[in-house]
């Protein structure tokens, strides 16, 4: 299989005499869906943070498919990994729904027609078509979120962190959000969902791995 991130006995923290990680080795591999669980605060938030490389370790490296995380820049970085912040609201900046989806695409250099057909397709997927020339800021919990999803996805990532994605999403939703993991999943893309939702863990987890206290206690693999 091949390893997706990869981190090597880093050790972090946030305030001096406080370490929050040391010496932590955890490697996730693509094409296969890694839940991290645990209580709150006890830092899963802060490891995904720091694979995406939004904080440092003090100590330790880590590598992205095999290339060292610290010799690349955040747009690098994000061609890689996609990521979904714990509170969506956090990574929106556009001015319209619209913008916040097509401004990566433009980025990229795609011509206008196809960026319009990718950007109405995650429209539709998300059920936000509606929302299309609002602004982000004035959108509902649940429509962040999707709206979040939405951004993340339309760069297609080769590996996903996606942080307590299930928060804000009612039922119906949620069952959205499923469909997509299992579909990219199938693409034999990897996925590291940081959840609470115990059930929606057990349904899309291969491996589930527990920290507590800034430790890995628990790390068992499972077929879905
Ligand atoms: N920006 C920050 N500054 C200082 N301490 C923080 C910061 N973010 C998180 N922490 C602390 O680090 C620990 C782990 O937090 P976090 O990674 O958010 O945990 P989780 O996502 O598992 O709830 C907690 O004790 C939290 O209070
Ligand atoms: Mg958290």
């Amino acid at each position: 299989m091949i390893r997706a991130i990869e981190l090597n006995k880093i050790s972090f923290s946030y305030k001096e005499n406080q370490r929050l990680f040391k010496d932590l080795s955890l490697t996730v591999y693509d094409g296969e869906i890694t839940v991290i669980s645990g209580s709150n605060g006890s830092g899963k938030t802060t490891l995904g943070k720091l694979m995406m490389g939004i904080i440092k370790p003090e100590e330790g490296s880590i590598t992205l498919f095999g290339k060292e995380s610290s010799k690349m820049n955040l747009g690098q970085r994000g061609q890689q990994i996609g990521y979904l912040f714990q509170d969506p609201a956090r990574q929106l900046f556009a001015s319209t729904v619209y913008k916040e989806l097509s401004f990566i695409l433009e980025l990229k250099g795609y011509d206008e027609t196809m960026i319009q057909e990718q950007v109405s397709k995650m429209l539709d997927i998300f059920q936000i078509g509606y929302l299309k020339d609002m602004c982000p800021f004035y959108l509902s919990g649940g429509e962040k979120q999707r709206l979040a999803l939405a951004a993340v996805l339309i760069n297609q990532p080769k590996y996903l962190i996606l942080d307590e994605p299930t928060t804000s999403l009612d039922p119906k939703r949620k069952q959205i959000l499923s469909d997509i993991l299992k579909q990219y999943r199938e693409e034999g893309k990897g996925i590291m969902l940081i959840t609470h939702d115990e059930p929606f863990a057990l349904e899309h987890g291969q491996r589930v791995i527990e920290i507590e206290g800034g430790m890995i206690t628990y790390d068992s693999k499972f077929e879905a």
